[in-house]
């Protein structure tokens, strides 16, 4: 199958990237390379890192703020759109830049497609959507909190209104809070591992209460893949893990593995903090057959070792 990557060069994009290119699939990487949010160097090393793959990945550095090209994407059997600003702090001041990246882009992107030719696109939004607190399935209630979240809701949107009116297949991907190797710098794990390998007070913001089913990028990727042959047209899948932590259990595990007694400050919370994500993957279970592998240890050990390199 031949595989539309937006967003390649980051970090989930790198991944589902690599894992395509190695069952077999040929796979055309996009990205824009943008240089905000974490260091572009982190993109351009990713980006590098897919150039040494194989021949069956071909690379288009393009800005899908602009409008695409249908005849650069007309022979992919399937898009897996991740191009996008995440982050919800910086959601608050560029909210412009969040959505034209995030809801212009996807409509450019939407555009340029083929619905007759195309079998699928993957649209992939966020746990974010759900608002301050998540605690279910699909079905939960639906209140973003931030600019970042209603942009990404607002693309879902945009992908279900072009398919209600060309017939586009598509199915929506919300993951919860990834993290491993090549973890955003603006992520709370990345800038832990950061601080403690540093011998660094850790900020916290808020009580330290806030919990997460994070999600391992290698569990995320395997369910993203699962949806080639077994996403049902117009459905929405949760992709979380099966731990729920909060940010005090998270730094003290951190602290276990690295042998060191972390140093913690604690803060007032983030505008648009989400205070709990307990997710439930009930549709990707029954429909995927997900069922996350990697425990929280183990994934933070991978992504300590990673951040050992840099
Ligand atoms: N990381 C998480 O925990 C998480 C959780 C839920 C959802 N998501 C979603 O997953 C996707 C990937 O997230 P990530 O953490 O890998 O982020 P990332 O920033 O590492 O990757 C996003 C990539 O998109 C590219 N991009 C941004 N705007 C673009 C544009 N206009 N045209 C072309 N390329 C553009 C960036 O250059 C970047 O390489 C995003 O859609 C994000 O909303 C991420």
């Amino acid at each position: 199958m031949k595989i539309l990557v937006t967003g390649a060069a980051g970090f989930i994009g790198s991944h589902l990237t690599e894992t395509l290119v190695s069952n077999g699939h040929e796979v055309l990487a996009l990205d824009a390379l943008m240089p905000d949010l974490y260091p572009l160097e982190r993109k351009v090393a990713n980006w590098n890192r897919l150039q040494q793959l194989n021949e069956n990945v071909k690379f288009l550095v393009s800005d899908l703020r602009l409008p695409v090209n249908p005849l650069d994407i007309e022979d992919c059997d399937y898009i897996f759109h991740l191009a996008a600003m995440p982050g919800l702090s910086l959601s608050w001041e560029e909210t412009r830049l969040y959505i034209d990246c995030n809801v212009l882009a996807t409509a450019n992107l939407l555009k340029a497609c083929d619905p007759k030719s195309l079998k699928k696109f993957f649209y992939i939004s966020s746990s974010s959507v759900y608002g301050r607190r998540i605690a279910g399935d699909e079905s939960s209630p639906i209140s973003p909190i931030s600019p970042y979240g209603v942009t990404k809701l607002a693309a879902e949107s945009m992908v279900a209104a072009y398919s209600s009116s060309t017939g586009l297949k598509y199915s929506i991907f919300r993951p919860f809070s990834v993290y491993g190797p090549r973890q955003r710098d603006d992520m709370a794990f990345n800038i832990f591992i950061r601080k403690l390998l540093n011998n660094q007070e850790i900020q916290v913001f808020g009580d330290g209460s806030q919990s997460r089913t994070n999600t391992y990028v290698e569990d995320l990727v395997n369910g993203l893949i699962s949806g080639i042959n077994n996403a049902k047209n117009g459905e929405i899948y949760n992709l979380c893990g099966n731990e729920q932590f909060n940010v005090s259990q998270v730094i003290e595990t951190l602290g276990r593995i690295l042998n060191k007694t972390p140093k913690v400050i604690f803060g007032t919370e983030r505008l648009g903090d989400q205070h709990e994500t307990k997710g439930d993957s009930q549709n990707a279970r029954t429909h995927l057959g997900y069922s996350p592998q990697i425990s929280l240890e183990v994934g933070l050990t991978k992504q300590i070792e990673w951040q050992m390199t840099q």
